[in-house]
Parts: C-alpha cells; structure tokens; sequence
C-alpha cells in the first residue's frame, strides 16, 4: 500500500463515499461546461446558456443515480447476495428503504441554491446531502407515508448541549406533525433514569404539546428515547415532568435481553479502561464520568479539545471494544459527541426499531431518522440507517428547513 492510500484508507470514516461518487459525476459537467472567464456583463447570454447546459447534464446523471438505486433495492429483494451494479461502484452502500427522487430533488434545489449558475464552485458534498434528504422526504411524501419520524437531539434540535427552548423554531413545525398523525420520537445518546432530566432538556416542546388543543389525544404519539436505547419515556399530559417511563417489557427488543447487568458491566469496564489509556496517553484535561449504562470524558466548562484528539480517542475505544469479548456479546456505540465522547450500550438502530415497535410496528420505510452525525465512525446517528430513511442536516437550522419542505410538498401532495 502506498502512503497515500494508507492514509486514504485511515480517513475513511470521514467521508460518506456514496455522496463523494455523486460528487465525482457531477464533477465532469462542470468541469467542461463551466465559464469562469464569463464574468463580464456582456457574456450574459453565455452564462445563461452555460447554467441551462449544466442544469440539462446535472439533471441526467441524477436521473442516472436515481435508476441505480432502483435496480440497487430490486436487486436486494431478488437476492441480497449478488451485488447490484451501485453496490460494485459504490461498495459502502447498505439498504434503501425507498426509491428516491433524485431528479425532481436536484430540480426543487437548483432553484433554490443556484448550482448549475455557479461558474467557480463545483457541486459540493452539501449540495448533494440536501438534494438526498430533499429526496428522501419527497418519497415518503409522496407515498403518504410518513408515519414516523424520530429526531436527534443535540446539534439537530438545538445547540450542542442546549435545551430545547419555548421560543426553538421547531416546535410548532413538530406539532403541526403531531397534528397530521405522525408519530414523533426523540432518540438522543444523553442518557438519564429520570423523567425530570428529560423535561429539562425538552421542556420548551413538552408545554408546548400541553399546551394544544389536543394535548391528552398525543399521550403514547410523543416519546423520548434516551441513552440511544435504553431508556423510553412517553408524553403524558397527566404525568409529573409530562414524560411518562415505560416499562422496559412494552418497549425493549428481543435481542435487548442479552444486555444483563453483568453484560453491560463488563463492556463499560472494557470502555472505561480505553478511555483512560487514551486520557493519559494525550494527557487529555477531561474527567470520566460512568452511568449505569454509558461511560464517557468531557472537559470542564470552557475548555474545548481539539478535533484530532477527540477523533484519535473515539477511534481507539471503538477498536479496543471491537477486539474485547464484552464489545462481542452485546451492541455498543462509541462517538464523538463535539466536545466529549461517550461510549453507550446499544445504538441508534435499536432505539429508532424500539420505538418502531413501541408506537405500533411502524416500518423503516415509513419512519424518517433526522440526525448530524453520519459518518462511518464516531458518529452515533449513523447506525440509524439500519432501521428506516435517514436525513442528514448539519444544523438545527437545516432541520427547520427540511421540516418546511415536508410541509410545503405534503400541502402540494
Ligand atoms: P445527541 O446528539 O442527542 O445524541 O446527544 C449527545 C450528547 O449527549 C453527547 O455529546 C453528550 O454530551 C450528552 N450525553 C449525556 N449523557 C449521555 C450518555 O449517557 N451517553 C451519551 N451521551 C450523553
Ligand atoms: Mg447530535
């Protein structure tokens, strides 16, 4: 191997490879039909020609991506064991949950984004992530088919850390979900045993459920997960804190059974261990925290650590788990949460299918996973795209738009 593919091979859990294909397909028309001489006003002509041209050859291959995929989840139905064409190209690719729209996406963005009028800049991986989830809502729109859909919450909801506040822009947009039948959920990795802690973080969405018209008929079609999958509250009009804990029999898995204390003791004990080795290692300023079922480092308040050592320690606990008997006995999450890093038992797949099964058996091709992080390591809500569609927003901003387009293409549906 030579150097550059080695160092190629140990960043690949920063790139997501089938948005870097798209980007690569996208990269030749551009390159060829691009003008960054025009910039004078008399090439007008020339430059509206050129994003006409661009918009024409974008939309193709798009439309190009979009029959691959369908042959990819055809392909998976007859024999998941030969591998489709998208898969020999692309070969982290996993499951669809749905066709996706990709033509009609590239359309609804170009108009808003302006790619195909751009002279300097290729289409980027940003370009891409939000014409995928434009995608992705379209599909489960269009089917009437958005039955559930389940948030993150730091980075996604709020600010890292944050609350999610009364006056949290996404409030109103998750009621007017709630009001059209969609089931919510909120599958966060921060973990707490009690109802009370949830109502802190969550507050400003709780009163405002409370608060509506139809506050006692959203009883059971709001729920919190918390821990990635292992503790379930959900929405009370009645209960203390308005979160109701439900008992772990109504929710858990089968597969969940596996995770007895001694399990579950033994994997943190393997988890904690590697954190300290990685602690003292980079002399880290950080403190250990173990809950009953996670572990974690964090710094004090104000101190940030710096990307390269919060990669380094995520990557080192996950290998260490992996290659440990209690990180084969049961699941286990380990992800750089932007300024610490937690190892959690279980994941996101099994806190989104709980949730599935807790809210009636809902399927992943009718439940949408909204989330920040998803890359292929360190990165938590990535596992979610076991259990349904996925969209892959890089800011609570993002998550307000991409609810108004759920709601802009359900009210033109
Ligand atoms: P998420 O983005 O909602 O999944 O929340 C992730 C953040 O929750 C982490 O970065 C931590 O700061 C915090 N957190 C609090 N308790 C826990 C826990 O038990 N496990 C993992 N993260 C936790
Ligand atoms: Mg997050």
């Amino acid at each position: 191997m030579s150097r550059s593919h080695r160092l190629d091979a140990l960043k690949t859990h920063r790139r997501d490879q089938f948005i870097e294909w798209i980007k690569g397909l996208l990269a030749v028309p551009f390159v060829l039909l691009s003008q960054p001489t025009a910039i004078h006003g008399n090439d007008k002509s020339s430059v509206d020609a050129m994003a006409h041209n661009a918009h024409k050859r974008y939309s193709e291959i798009m439309g190009d991506v979009e029959g691959l995929i369908l042959d990819h989840i055809q392909q998976q139905r007859a024999d998941p064991r030969i591998p489709s064409k998208l898969k020999l190209l692309v070969p982290s690719v996993g499951t669809f949950f749905t066709a996706l729209p990709l033509r009609d996406a590239f359309a609804f963005q170009d108009e808003r984004r302006y790619i195909s009028s751009r002279r300097f800049v290729a289409p980027s991986f940003n370009d891409i992530r939000l014409i995928l989830n434009t995608a992705q809502a379209m599909s489960l729109v269009r089917n009437g088919r958005l039955e559930l859909v389940t948030f993150d919450g730091d980075l996604t909801l709020y600010d890292d850390g944050d609350v999610l506040r009364p006056d949290n822009p996404c409030i109103s947009r998750i009621l007017n979900l709630l009001h059209g039948g969609t089931r919510i959920a909120i599958v966060t990795a921060a973990g707490y045993t009690e109802a009370e802690k949830y109502y802190e973080r969550l507050y400003g969405l709780l009163d405002a459920v409370a608060a509506s018209d139809n506050k006692d008929e959203f009883g059971h079609k709001l729920v919190v997960m918390g821990g990635e999958a292992n503790f379930m509250f959900a929405y009370s009009s009645q209960a203390p804190h308005k979160l109701e804990s439900i008992p772990a029999k109504d929710w858990q898995l089968p597969e969940m059974r596996a995770w007895t204390e001694e399990n579950v003791k033994a994997l943190l004990d393997v988890a904690e261990a590697a954190l300290e080795d990685a602690v003292a290692c980079m002399r880290l300023p950080v403190k250990v925290l173990r809950k009953e079922r996670a572990v974690g480092i964090y710094p004090e308040k104000g101190v940030r650590l710096s990307r390269e050592q919060l990669e380094e320690t995520v990557l080192v606990v996950q290998r260490v788990l992996e290659m440990s008997d209690a990180g084969k006995r049961i699941p286990f999450c380990a992800f750089n949460g932007g300024n610490d890093i937690f190892v959690d038992i279980g994941d996101k797949s099994l806190g989104v299918m709980a949730c599935q099964r807790f809210l009636g058996g809902i399927d992943g091709s009718r439940t949408l996973h909204v989330g920040d992080q998803f890359l292929s390591a360190g990165a938590n809500d990535f596992k979610a795209r076991l259990a349904c569609t996925t969209a892959w927003i890089a800011s609570p901003a993002e998550t307000v738009q991409l609810l108004d387009e759920i709601a802009h293409l359900t009210a033109s549906n």
